[in-house]
């Protein structure tokens, strides 16, 4: 059974039921502001003539959406795929539908990657993890190519199941307040390192985590010193449960309040957005769209911070035995900005003994 709905600009199919993998043919409305932020950001880079690939297109909508939505000069070529042969019937019917002109496949994703010349802009959006097509596409990406990944796994990543984790990103996740920002930098390096391979230096250049998912967006340079200098940005966050004090270390070891640190890693330290993209996103943003708009104005001021790590406001509170204050109050202290990862959480430039001694006056 199909039901017709709308996104964006496109009206679709989709299958119609409970949403799990199950359905015939997947199609997630939760997942709109993830589609909504790579239309976003294409139309926000400089790049034209873009060779696309939709690789694991479920419905089309999100390949449907980039034709309709970004100026033709953007694209060059799309390929939509689905190795589900009910997937691509709806792929069909809904270009169709949207009066939209792509190349449709139903083939195995890393197959179609293999025997392609490649693309400039490959959005891998699967079920769980990326790992089953990071190679491919890493392979695939054109120089200067920009690779979108989304991961749903976050039970491992975010540090429920530490052996998982470790298995499947090669580092050892923490379940604390930043466990989605610990699992974000941890996927990204996981990433990183599937290119780095192939001489290819794939930095972020906008990263989220959102309900059930987190996704990044990198950027491939293909250099041998660029990847040696992204590969010196993997490093440990290390927490103090006492004091409450965070380190960013090339070690796992670290004493801090006489007993060692609790920490997470190896992880990318380094930036996590773009700050030129992120600007150039804000003038295009469509400011109908409150979700995008939340969440691309607290990027816009953590991502001034430059820390790789933020602070929990109950937390602090509760070691100071004092009754939290509002979050504004805080930020006065300077240096300091909301965080997506977290509503009751602040990234800060200020270590932990000032902003201590800041909160206990308010
Ligand atoms: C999460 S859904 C994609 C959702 C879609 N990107 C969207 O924005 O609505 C994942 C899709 O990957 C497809 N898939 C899974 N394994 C695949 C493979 N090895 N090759 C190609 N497609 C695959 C599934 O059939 C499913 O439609
Ligand atoms: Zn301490």
């Amino acid at each position: 059974m199909l039901k017709k709905l709308q996104e964006g600009s496109c009206s679709f199919y989709a299958s119609a039921g409970k949403i799990s993998k199950e359905l015939p043919v997947f199609y997630n409305p939760d997942m709109k502001l993830n589609r909504d932020v790579s239309i976003l950001l294409l139309k926000s880079i400089p790049d034209k003539d873009l060779r696309i690939l939709d690789l694991l297109a479920g419905s089309g909508i999100r390949s449907a959406r980039f034709v309709k939505e970004l100026p033709a000069s953007k694209i060059k070529d799309i390929v939509v795929n689905d190795k589900s042969s009910e997937a691509v019937k709806l792929i069909r019917k809904n270009l169709k539908l949207n009066k939209v002109n792509a190349k449709v496949f139903n083939r195995d994703a890393n197959e179609l990657l293999i025997q392609s010349s490649g693309f400039d802009y490959i959005d891998v959006d699967p079920f769980g993890s990326p790992n089953p097509f990071l190679d491919c596409a890493a392979k695939r990406l054109s120089r200067k190519g920009i690779l979108a990944v989304t991961a749903t796994d976050t039970s491992a990543l975010c540090g429920s199941f530490i052996l998982a984790c470790k298995r499947k990103y090669w580092a050892a996740p923490v379940r604390n307040y930043m466990m989605h920002e610990t699992g974000i930098r941890i996927l990204i390096r996981k990433v990183q390192l599937i290119g780095a391979q192939y001489d290819k230096a794939l930095e972020p250049v906008f990263s989220h985590s959102t309900r059930h998912y987190m996704r990044v967006y990198f950027r491939c340079a293909k250099s041998k010193t660029a990847v040696d200098k992204m590969i010196s940005k993997h490093k440990y966050l290390l927490f103090c449960n006492k004091c409450l004090d965070i380190s960013v270390h090339p070690q796992n070891r670290k004493i801090c309040c006489k007993k060692s640190m609790a920490w997470a890693g190896p992880l990318w330290t380094g930036n996590l957005w773009d700050r030129r993209l992120i600007l150039s996103m804000l003038k295009r943003l469509d400011r109908d769209n409150p979700a995008l708009l939340n969440l691309l104005s607290t990027i816009n001021t953590e991502s001034k911070i430059g820390v790789p790590y933020f602070f929990s406001i109950p937390l602090i509170c509760r070691n100071l035995k004092k009754s939290c204050p509002k979050k504004e109050e805080i930020l006065k202290i300077g240096k300091t900005a909301q965080t997506h990862f977290a509503l009751d959480g602040i990234r800060s430039k200020k270590d932990i003994k000032k902003l201590k001694k800041f909160i206990q006056a308010l």
